[in-house]
């Protein structure tokens, strides 16, 4: 293993540079729904590439059982999640991967700061310079923010967590408090405690008030909001690693985390768009709040009309434009398959079906997209908010199979509502619209849909799966 040790350097960095340029390429192939898996096979090629490299640096520094058995838990730990989990719960599960990048970003920083002090113990000198303290500073406060704030967005994701505050955790007051602690910390560990037998306690008592802050800072944001923070926690992330790669002077992951950090930025800014939301809207605008309303109940409801599959089937019949609007409750019946049944019965007598993707549709980025492509819907028929939401007026009929925030007509027309202001497909401007789910029940942002009551809309109670199965045999049959 000795030569592993002795690895050229250039070598070395070639390999890094070529995982770096494939990491490029494996994200602007994720940007396309076409392209996105294999921008995922390229993106775990080039990680496979990084660690390969790394490991030939680290040759005859480290312990290779403890290595060996490190990447096979690893390992079978992400392969077991990723087989076991249910495409609903995707959101949580990323949210998870965010925060465990942030943990890893503290270990290492931490870890680093231990060596230094143990080498102070044996008589060396302290080997931590101004710019790695800074760097392992930034590495602690970005990464335990990360964590504990991934953690609690997993808890509210997966409804666990549904409370904006715990204890006086969540109060705009305390977190201006910790986040000045915060910053006092880390400029003692990163510019006076270097060298001195206090260092750790500097960068353990910021690890300690930064996951404090991390809770407070994500407790308080409404569900509604939650994508916006996943992405940016996603950022942070991204950020935490690249500030560990000047603690350990590795390019790669200042690259990589670079890349992360940019990436979930601009996801961000994309979510924001989509929900009409300002970051600062986001972030502080809903403290002590939880976001979304809480009503939305059945009993809100007075002019509810309801179709069974029969009727709806009679309707179709004459329908010769047709756009389908999917949503959470799609997802959740796994519905897709029979989404493009329907659809392929539907053409087959004359009709157009489009689909109308709302960005935040489902709960994750591409939820829609992905469950769709998986049915094997054309690319073709599947069109963006702006691009589709002047056709309602023209459509026959509009199919919301398991939406209800994303058609809410309240973001558009009530000022007042907590969703005031997102872009909502115009479904509502269609002559019927069906509403496909199994309730009166609230969405995600837990408000009432005047959808709902609308004089073109029929609700069409069931499983989105099972009502279409009816709906299909009914059309077949006419
Ligand atoms: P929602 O507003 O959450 O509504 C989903 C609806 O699906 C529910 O009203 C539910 O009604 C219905 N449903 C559940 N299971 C069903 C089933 N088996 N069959 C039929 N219907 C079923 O969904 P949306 O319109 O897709 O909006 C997404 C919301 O999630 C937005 O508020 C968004 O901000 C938020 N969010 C999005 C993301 C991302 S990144 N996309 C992440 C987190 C949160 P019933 O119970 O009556 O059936």
């Amino acid at each position: 293993m000795l030569f592993l040790g002795l690895v050229d350097s250039t070598l070395i960095e070639s390999l890094y540079m070529l995982s770096a340029l494939i990491f490029i390429l494996g994200i602007k192939r994720l940007s396309g729904v076409r392209t996105a898996r294999g921008g995922n096979a390229l993106a775990s090629l080039g990680m496979a590439i990084a660690i390969i490299a790394t490991m030939l640096v680290v040759g005859v520094k480290v312990n290779w059982l403890v290595l060996a058995g490190g990447i096979v838990a690893g390992t079978v730990i992400g392969a077991l999640l990723a087989i076991r989990v249910h495409m609903t719960g995707m959101p949580e599960l990323v949210a998870f991967f965010n925060g465990m990048g942030g943990a890893a970003s503290v270990c290492v920083a931490l870890a680093e700061v231990a060596l230094d002090l143990t080498k102070q113990r044996d008589g060396a000198l302290s080997s931590l310079g101004s710019d790695k303290a800074v760097a392992i500073a930034a590495s602690v406060l970005i990464g335990a923010v990360t964590l504990s704030g991934s953690l609690v967005a997993f808890g509210k994701l997966s409804g666990k967590i549904k409370s904006s505050r715990i204890g006086p955790i969540g109060s705009q007051g305390l977190n201006a408090v910790m986040a000045v602690a915060c910053i006092a910390l880390a400029v003692w560990g990163g510019f006076f405690a270097t060298g001195s037998g206090s260092i750790d306690l500097a960068h353990w008592g910021l690890a300690i008030v930064a996951l404090l802050l991390g809770i407070g800072l994500v407790v308080p944001i409404g569900g509604a909001d939650m994508p916006v923070v996943i992405s940016l926690l996603n950022s942070y992330s991204g950020l935490a690693a690249c500030a560990t790669g000047f603690v350990l002077h590795n390019n790669l992951l200042i690259v990589a985390g670079s890349l992360v950090g940019a990436s979930g930025l601009i996801l961000t800014q994309i979510m924001c768009k989509a929900m009409d939301r300002s970051l600062t809207h986001v972030l502080f605008a809903k403290f002590g709040d939880d976001g979304g309303g809480s009503g939305g109940g059945a009993d809100e409801y007075t002019s509810v009309k309801s179709a069974g599959p029969e009727e709806a089937a009679m309707i179709l019949d004459t329908a010769t434009s047709v756009i389908i609007v999917p949503g959470y409750g799609m997802a959740v019946a796994q519905a897709q398959h029979k989404v493009k049944e329907l659809a392929t019965v539907l053409e087959a007598r004359g009709c157009t079906v489009r689909y109308a993707i709302h960005p935040v549709a489902g709960r994750m980025p591409g939820h829609m997209n992905v469950l769709l492509a998986e049915a094997d819907v054309p690319y073709e028929q599947l069109f963006e908010l702006e691009k589709i939401n002047g056709d309602f007026q023209t459509t026959d009929v509009a199919i919301v199979l398991g939406a209800n925030d994303v058609v809410n007509p309240a973001a558009a027309e009530d000022p007042a509502s907590p969703i005031a202001g997102m872009p909502v497909l115009h479904v509502w401007e269609a002559q019927t619209v069906f509403v496909i789910k199994r309730s009166l029940s609230p969405g995600y942002a837990g408000i009432k849909n005047g959808l709902f009551e609308r004089e073109n809309t029929m609700m069409c109670f069931g499983d989105a799966k099972g009502f279409l199965e009816e709906l299909i045999a009914e059309v077949k049959e006419l």
